[in-house]
């Protein structure tokens, strides 16, 4: 296996990917934000089935954090994700730093639509904003044929997906599953922070989502009561709930009578550490 190129500047980058191209390589990317886990390793060699050349970025987007949140602390861990890219064939590696992403104030921004100041962007403003007009411009650097995002992030993967439609980005989106630790939690950067003792109580929240689940399966669609009652339990376990939500797959707006196929989403803090969480349900 040959070793994993790693470019900071774009312009760089450019070039190199034009040579794929004019060899009628198709180009696969997985942009990530580092501190890698088995949820983006499994992106990464997914994304050997959409393209010749494998491209993975790794790039903290300050534009996407709050000034309450932690992107300064966010966990850097730039040699251990080299490695781990490389070992599932990643081709290159798009390191840029700020200046070259954000060599001047970003005035120009993508505005997603209303969708995405619910659940997440309700608690996150801005958030989206952030993210797609940094997907955008990663996208313009690499042009990739194909792009995967974790369904994890199932939002986020829904404004990215309508992005490219209505903004006719020749990029096919891909989604990868979301891969979990043995009692059900998410993988997520962010499971980093937790004490022992909340990573014990943090798989409650799958759990939770999987009770509702099996409810709606048999029948329940009184997804308002299934919704409080998830709340309730996590909220006497030290959780503070953000949401709970039962959505459609489709569009994440409220599911009417005829809806089958639904997505519940939760996002809820243990301590100062917020994690986030879905599982599709089609009845
Ligand atoms: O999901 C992430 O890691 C980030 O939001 C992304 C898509 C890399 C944009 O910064």
């Amino acid at each position: 296996m040959s070793a994993i190129e790693t470019i900071a500047s774009g312009t760089q980058l450019r070039q190199r990917l034009n040579a794929v191209r004019r060899s009628g390589g198709r180009i696969a990317f997985v942009p990530t934000m580092g501190n890698l886990h088995e949820g983006h390793l499994t992106l990464a060699r997914q994304a050997r089935q959409h393209g010749d050349c494998v491209v993975a970025s790794i790039f903290v987007n300050r534009l996407q954090f709050a000034p309450h949140e932690d992107f300064d602390c966010y966990p850097r861990t730039f040699e251990a994700d080299q490695a781990g890219l490389e070992s599932c064939g990643v081709n290159l590696l798009f390191a840029p730093d700020e200046r070259e992403l954000y060599p001047e104030q970003q005035h120009y921004y993508v505005q997603p639509p209303a969708m995405a100041d619910d659940l997440e962007g309700a608690f996150r403003p801005g958030f989206f904003r952030g993210v797609a007009t940094v997907v955008l411009k990663l996208f313009n650097l690499v042009q990739p044929d194909a792009a995967l995002f974790g369904k994890k992030d199932y939002q986020q993967l829904m404004v990215v997906r309508n992005m490219a439609r209505q903004l006719a980005l020749p990029v096919q989106i891909v989604a990868g599953e979301t891969v979990r630790a043995a009692d059900g939690l998410a993988l997520s950067s962010r499971n980093a922070y937790l004490s022992t003792q909340q990573r014990t109580q943090a798989g409650n929240l799958y759990k939770g989502l999987a009770e509702i689940a099996r409810s709606i399966r048999a029948g329940n669609r009184d997804f308002s009561l299934l919704e409080s009652d998830l709340l309730q339990k996590l909220d006497k376990n030290q959780w503070k709930v953000d949401y709970v939500a039962v959505r459609k797959q489709t569009d994440l707006q409220l599911p009417t009578e005829s809806d089958r196929e639904l997505v519940v989403l939760t996002a809820a803090r243990l301590g100062t550490t917020r994690l986030i969480d879905n599982l599709e349900v089609s009845v």
